[in-house]
């Protein structure tokens, strides 16, 4: 089948790179003389055929912005039968070639039921979260990373003045994965993360004291949002020694801003590439990288897989936290 006509839609939580991502998508396609259209707020967009025609100029000085042009939603009707079927018949009464879902997650499920009644579609993966099990890397982590990081800086140099306990909750949604790379960046005396049973005594309390008995006056805890409030941590903490623990709950500041250099050059590369693929005749697969460089697996597929924090990531948190 020949390709001269594609969508591209962001889904899901918003993550910077996205913004990146639509603009290689549209420049490839423009490359290949393929016409692209920008479908708005998710998958509502195709069940209500919320459109809009994308050249050149539409996607000019994006490549530096944070969160969609094309708005993001969690589509709701998309979940019904019915509401896939409204929306299959948009791309044929459009006619869409192919699909572009750049999301997480529960966006690549919209995709494979897409791609049931008979659309073509390939997805990119872009989340915050880094949560997507077939990809070490996914648009949005390396930014909001970087904000949680400047942002805990920030209140390190506070907590060091005062010689006080700072509680961070950073996002992450189920997973830790957020929360260890910024663990691991900022140093800090502990991390708590949801794929980890949590020893309060040994794994928040020992490591205080351990800082503490080492001349160490301030302490950083990062929780991971899926292992608990930063709020009950701080309470908890204060129940058990003497401190006054600060809370700050960096939410979504995490998600907006430009996006990284990492991010805006990734989201390009795997844009670039999802063109390719639907140009090729590929179709129902998700882009991801893996060992550095980029692959693709079955959406079904990928979406059964499952990842584990990396022992490396754990044995070197467990060395490193317990000072300050
Ligand atoms: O998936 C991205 C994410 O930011 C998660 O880290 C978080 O749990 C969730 O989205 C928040 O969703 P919302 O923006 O709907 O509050």
């Amino acid at each position: 089948m020949s390709i001269k006509r594609i969508g591209v839609l962001t889904s899901g939580g918003d993550a910077p790179g996205m913004n990146p991502c639509v603009r290689a998508v549209v420049r490839t396609a423009l490359y290949h003389g393929v016409e692209c259209y920008g479908i708005r707020r998710g998958y509502n967009g195709l069940i209500h055929g919320d459109v809009v025609r994308l050249d050149e100029k539409s996607v000019a000085h994006i490549i530096n912005r944070g969160g969609t042009i094309l708005y993001t939603a969690r589509s709701q009707e998309f979940m019904t039968e019915e509401g896939q079927r409204r929306a299959a018949s948009t791309c044929r009464f459009l006619g869409l070639d192919g699909i572009i879902a750049i999301g997480g997650d529960g966006t690549f499920r919209g995709a494979e039921a897409l791609s049931r009644h008979g659309i073509n579609v390939i997805c990119i993966p872009a989340t915050i979260d880094n949560d997507i099990c077939c990809t070490n890397y996914s648009i949005g982590f390396d930014t909001a990373a970087n904000t949680a990081i400047e942002c805990i800086d920030r209140l390190r140099d506070t907590m060091q003045s005062h010689e006080r306990c700072s509680v961070v909750e950073v996002m992450g949604h189920n997973a830790g994965y957020l929360a260890i790379y910024v663990g691991l960046a900022i140093g800090a005396t502990a991390v708590l993360v949801p794929e980890k049973e949590i020893d309060f005594r040994n794994d928040v309390i020992e490591k205080i004291r351990n800082a503490r008995l080492n001349g160490f006056t301030h302490y950083m805890i990062v929780v991971a949002e899926g292992a608990g409030s930063a709020t009950d941590i701080a309470a908890q903490i204060k129940a058990e020694i003497d401190l006054d623990p600060r809370v700050t709950v960096l939410g979504h500041i995490q998600r907006g801003g430009c996006p990284s250099g990492r991010d805006r050059v990734n989201a390009t590369k795997m844009g670039y590439l999802a063109v390719e693929m639907l140009l090729v005749g590929k179709t129902n697969r998700i882009i991801c990288t893996r060992e550095g460089s980029f692959t693709d697996v079955d959406i079904q597929e990928g979406l059964q897989m499952s990842r584990n924090i990396q022992s490396i990531e754990h044995d070197v948190l467990c060395a490193m936290t317990g000072h300050s």
